[in-house]
């Protein structure tokens, strides 16, 4: 089927373009000797999260304990996950999904830990987990001079099994330009050098040190500490990566495809592509090197200046020429991928112009109804 007979909006992905990218970071840790766990919440498709498997990947890394869920029934295995539990429901589930398949939760207070224990330990059971470290993004974690006090808290935890250490440098989505992300690289190796030593010098073996994120994949790879990278975003690239780490708009993959639908006045012109397909998302921690709400592909003269929930608002940009009419139609790389892939149920794989098939985004929160039984 051709591409012009889709209906929009709709979300696209090209095939050769996301092949690419899964395969060249595939390459790149393999190289370095690294097993790559990707974050699978980009994507949240099982679909994907199999080809990545394909390609090499070991083990996954999820946002959620739902696309731990879908993972585990589909038996792809080896699943960390990435955030720590605080309430019997989740302590459950995190219970119920170790018993089907090698899982790893991420840790990082007290509270947590202990029920999580408790619960294990009544059924008989034990729970993986890292510690995890801040690298620098002050969101989850310790720093590497408290590390060691943290784990020594969970010692006498006999239904944990401490593995080791985890950090994502997020803050990094505060940097500029390509530029500045040698600084972050550094800071975050050197927390992990700092903590591992900590914690080695403290009587602890590391089977894990991973790390991971989209702009800083290259250092990461290089990173002796490290044995396991988790970056997310790069199976799809987007505004934000061209911005931050100075890759070409054609190394993104996803595209939301959108018909111009009215021309109400000189120099607007509204697409039926708004925030429920575009998300609003400039960049994070403040950033504010991108501009507008998603890159129109080869048009770099026309600007989305504005959205609402269902359309667009476009704009030829200042100084620029253009030629745009009703009817025409264009693909928007969205600013941020993860958070425009949430908000679609499936994608259509393109190959040029011809559409060859589709992928779900079978792992969404939330997306399928389970009744009452999630709060029992
Ligand atoms: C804990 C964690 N690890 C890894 C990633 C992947 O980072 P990126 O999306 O930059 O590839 C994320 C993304 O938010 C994350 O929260």
């Amino acid at each position: 089927m051709k591409k012009e007979l889709l209906q929009t909006p709709t979300m696209i992905i090209d095939k050769k373009v996301m092949m690419d990218n899964l395969r060249l970071s595939q390459q790149a840790a393999d190289k370095s000797s690294k097993q790559l766990w990707p974050m699978i919440k980009t994507h949240k498709s099982i679909g994907i999260a199999k080809i990545q498997k394909e390609l090499g990947a070991c083990g996954f890394l999820t946002g959620t304990l739902d696309e731990c869920e879908a993972l585990c029934k589909e038996g792809l295995d080896n699943l960390m996950y990435a955030y720590p539990v605080a309430d019997r429901q989740a302590c459950k589930r995190v219970i119920d999904i170790a018993a089907k398949c090698s899982f790893i939760i991420r840790l990082d207070s007290f509270a947590g830990a202990e029920m999580l224990n408790e619960m294990a330990k009544e059924v008989g059971t034990k729970i993986q987990y890292t510690v995890i470290l801040d690298s620098g993004g002050h969101r989850f974690g310790h720093e590497p001079d408290k590390i060691v006090e943290f784990a020594d808290s969970l010692k006498s935890m006999e239904a944990l099994v401490f593995m080791g250490i985890s950090t994502h440098p997020g803050h990094v989505y505060a940097c500029t330009g390509p530029e500045e992300l040698d600084e972050y690289i550094k800071g975050e190796n050197k927390a992990i050098e700092e903590a591992a030593a900590n914690l080695r010098n403290a009587g602890y073996q590391l089977d894990i040190i991973s790390t991971g994120s989209t702009p800083t994949f290259e250092g990461e790879a290089e990173m002796a500490q490290v044995n396991i990278v988790h970056p997310g975003a790069y199976v799809f690239n987007d505004c934000m990566q061209k911005a931050f780490k100075g890759i070409d708009y054609d190394r993104c993959a996803l595209s939301v495809y959108t018909t111009v639908i009215s021309n109400p006045r000189p120099g607007v012109y509204i697409c039926d592509a708004g925030s429920k397909c575009l998300g609003l998302d400039k960049g994070a921690h403040g950033n504010t090197s991108i501009s507008g709400h998603g890159y129109i592909k080869d048009h770099p003269e026309l600007e989305i200046f504005s959205l609402s929930e269902e359309v667009g608002k476009i704009k030829i940009r200042e100084g620029m020429s253009g030629n745009i009419k009703v009817g025409d139609r264009f693909e928007i790389i969205p600013n941020h991928a993860c958070s425009a892939a949430n908000l679609t149920s499936y994608y259509f794989m393109a190959e040029g112009d011809e559409i060859i098939g589709t992928l779900r985004t079978d792992m969404r929160s939330n997306s399928t109804f389970k009744g009452l039984s999630r709060s029992q």
